[in-house]
């Protein structure tokens, strides 16, 4: 296993502002429900909301798709709901990466049975080229090409989320 530096966490700092500014923008003052997708947003999210200046609250959601290697197994689980309510709230889903698309329809299409006033999606990554099912992403910080990386809160098998740049994972 080999990992190469693919973004640095200047990178990363940078697109988060860029998006910060954008929800701002977009939001004005209104109270904003950010809801962090567990485990691999966490990171995003905590950096993510220090910039946004709108009243804020945070809710998690785990949902897990993929199993312990680099394929997804399309199932969707969710295994640990919200806490806050979101009908008639302005919300914004948190995303790590948007690959194939099944786990954030999946939640999306749940979230919206709950009447929220409105939804966004914001991701840190997309990896366009990968999508399968059409949804909209609100938000995004890079689009990246089709490898596996790791970092930033991302994992492979639970390691190297507490690394602080994003890394391609190279295995040898
Ligand atoms: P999707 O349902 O296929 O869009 O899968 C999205 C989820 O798969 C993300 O939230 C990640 O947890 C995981 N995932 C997708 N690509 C990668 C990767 O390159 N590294 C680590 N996890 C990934
Ligand atoms: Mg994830």
């Amino acid at each position: 296993m080999m990992l190469k530096k693919y973004i640095s966490r200047e990178e990363i700092e940078k697109n988060i502002k860029r998006l910060a500014a954008e929800i701002e923008n977009d939001y004005r003052d209104k109270e904003i429900i950010f809801i962090c997708l567990l485990k691999g947003a966490f990171m995003f999210t905590a950096d993510l909301i220090r910039h946004i200046n709108n009243p804020v609250k945070v809710d998690f959601i785990r949902a897990s798709s993929y199993g312990n290697g680099m394929v997804t197994c399309g199932q969707v689980i969710i295994t640990k709901d919200l806490e806050v309510d979101i009908t008639g709230k302005d919300i914004i889903i948190i995303e790590d990466i948007v690959d194939s698309g099944f786990t954030l329809k999946y939640i999306k299409d749940m979230l919206l049975k709950r009447n929220p006033k409105s939804l966004k999606i914001c991701t840190l990554l997309d990896k366009k080229a990968r999508r399968q099912v059409d949804i909209d992403v609100d938000y995004v910080g890079c689009e990246i090409e089709d490898f596996f990386i790791v970092g930033y809160g991302i994992d492979y098998a639970e390691n190297y989320r507490n690394l602080s740049d994003i890394y391609i994972v190279k295995e040898d």
